[in-house]
């Protein structure tokens, strides 16, 4: 039977098709993020919602796409718009796109690194504005990232995919998180450390945890000032992992070197002063934005969508109680 699918905003035409193929779809052709209200009216009566990391997916929106609603798919890895508990409560599966923007996300991590190692930016603009006036030996001069110490917060899937793309530079490796991984081990040699010494020790920093309460600010005003002052953050996992503005502090006052960021802590609103440090990189969340990551986010997507609706287990559940639950549910009834 054909089902309605609401999609919040356009994402690759070819995710559409597979939906349409088998079910009715809508989708916000506003191409902007909605509103709580304005969401709710446009998922009422949906079996799926396909949603992104700037929709909040909470039990008031799921109480007004009705109780036919159930999946919500993520087109993305993050899973921290979702509201967990209040969709299991209501049978409701969420789904995400793991593992397929590992290797876009791990590249722009590195890209960032370099970036600001190497003040690519700043020169770029530099140049741009008619400034140079010929080659001068003390000019730009910037980090050597080959042979430095780069410390991984977060050893999951894209965090161990940097570790592997930075030994192509011999850099020492050392991470940290919740507990060793040995994987992260074996196949980068990379060292578990405390966060202390992630900090003391890094030479750049890079932030793969993903954002929930203990993760909140892991990098605040105390942390900064027990990095080295030569020492670069990079983050491209969520904005609220990192103060932003004890970075900007940090930056202005010269206690860490530079930071390069593709995410920010209240997105697309940036921190007051951050826009306008020389020692920053700063670009809009795109770690992901490359045209196959995108299409394979969708077929997971698609796959995630089409396997609920038609009553079997959809490959990327982060709740799959939720379909045990809405099994004992219908049973009952
Ligand atoms: C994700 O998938 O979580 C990224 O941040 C957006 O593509």
């Amino acid at each position: 039977m054909r089902q309605k699918i609401y999609v919040t905003r356009a994402i690759p035409r070819a995710t559409i098709e597979a939906l349409e193929a088998e079910h009715d779809v809508t989708v916000n052709g506003d191409d902007r993020a909605l509103s709580p209200e304005e969401l709710g009216r446009n998922v009422a009566g949906c079996a799926a919602i396909v949603s992104l990391l700037t929709d909040r997916i909470d039990g008031a929106l799921l109480d007004a796409a009705g109780p036919n609603c159930r999946i919500v798919a993520n087109y993305a890895v993050g899973t921290n718009n979702f509201d967990v508990p209040s969709a299991t409560e209501r049978g409701v599966a969420l789904t995400n796109t793991p593992g397929v923007l590992d290797d876009a996300t791990a590249t722009h991590t590195i890209a960032l690194m370099l970036a600001m190692a190497r003040r690519i930016p700043e020169a770029e603009r530099f140049l741009r504005e008619g400034r140079w006036d010929g080659w001068k030996p003390m000019f730009f001069i910037g980090a050597d990232v080959d042979r430095k110490t780069l410390g991984i917060a977060g050893a999951g899937r894209i965090g161990r995919n940097v570790a592997r793309k930075a030994r192509g530079f011999d850099m020492e490796i050392i991470y940290s998180d919740v507990a060793p991984n040995q994987a992260i081990e074996d196949e980068t040699g990379a060292r578990f450390v405390s966060k202390d010494e992630l900090l003391a020790r890094s030479d750049f920093l890079t932030l793969h945890v993903p954002l929930v309460p203990e993760t909140h600010h892991y990098i605040g005003a105390d942390e900064l000032g027990r990095m080295k002052p030569t020492a670069i953050l990079i983050n491209a996992s969520r904005g609220p992992v990192v103060d932003e503005k004890a970075l900007v502090e940090a930056l202005r006052e010269r206690r860490i070197w530079g930071a390069a960021l593709d995410v920010f802590e209240k997105e697309p609103v940036l921190a007051p002063g951050l826009i306008d440090l020389p020692n920053v990189v700063i670009v809009p969340h795109i770690a992901s934005a490359t045209e196959e990551t995108r299409l394979q986010m969708g077929e997971i997507v698609s796959r995630n969508v089409l396997a609920v609706l038609s009553g079997k287990q959809p490959d990327c559940c982060i709740n799959v109680e939720a379909l045990t639950r809405r099994s004992a549910t219908r049973a009952a009834l």
